[in-house]
């Protein structure tokens, strides 16, 4: 499973990259906000720090503006995925950048059938968000099981990229249906290295070591 990391905070990111945990990052307006920065140079400078796709996302609604919004973006670097939303006129947006050779992220996705279109209009990742569903009550999980097996039907290419991932237990079951990759905070990422097991075994080696009165160095 590829790790993303989804933010615009650039010292987490390269607090991540530097450990190898980042397969790319992706963005979007209201990470822009936090970070506070440029969309044009945050997204240069994280570019520069992560050789995998970097998501960089349209606002226009139409799709004329969103390829002319997304040729821009894509500008800012080779690696740059150009998010679209799964819109129709997204759609229309996704079939002629991905044409033209760019990398494209249709985000926003909530059902299989979108997952379905934003396939056939040749997106190079799938953006289904599983916490946005599990908010109002339904599963997200069993979206990216949905798509999973509707890609696999149909030999499809399109990426899963499960996203709105809030909890470690998300990380676990995507894993587990297939999804190719998940997009997560830094503090989600980091939190996966956490056992309290890990802790209180940690702890009783220390001060059994301690009582040795060895040392290593
Ligand atoms: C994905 O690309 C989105 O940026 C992100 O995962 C949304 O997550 P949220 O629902 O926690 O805002």
């Amino acid at each position: 499973m590829k790790f993303f990391v989804d933010t615009a905070d650039v010292d987490a990111i390269r607090d991540l990259n530097d450990l190898g945990m980042v397969d790319g990052v992706t963005t979007n307006p209201s990470l822009i906000l936090k970070s506070g920065r440029d969309i044009i140079e945050v997204t240069r400078e994280i570019c520069g720090i992560v050789s995998g796709p970097v998501s960089a996302e349209v606002v226009a609604l139409e799709a004329d503006a969103m390829i002319a919004e997304g040729r821009k973006l894509a500008e800012i670097a080779p690696n740059i995925a150009v998010k679209l939303p799964l819109t129709w006129d997204g759609l229309k947006a996704c079939k002629v950048l991905t044409g033209e050779g760019r990398m494209v992220n249709v985000t926003l996705c909530f059902s299989a059938n979108q997952a379905l279109l934003a396939a056939k209009a040749g997106a190079s990742f799938i953006s289904p968000f599983i916490g946005r569903l599990d908010d109002i009550n339904l599963d997200g999980m069993q979206l990216i099981a949905d798509i999973r097996q509707i890609y696999d039907n149909y030999g499809f290419e399109t990426e899963i990229l499960a996203a709105s991932i809030r909890t470690v237990n998300h990380v676990t079951e995507a894993a587990k249906i297939g999804a190719d990759v998940m997009t997560a905070p830094p503090e989600v990422i980091r939190k996966l290295a956490s056992h309290p097991l890990t802790d209180k075994g940690l702890e009783t080696f220390l001060a059994d070591w301690q009582k040795t009165g060895q040392k290593i160095l």
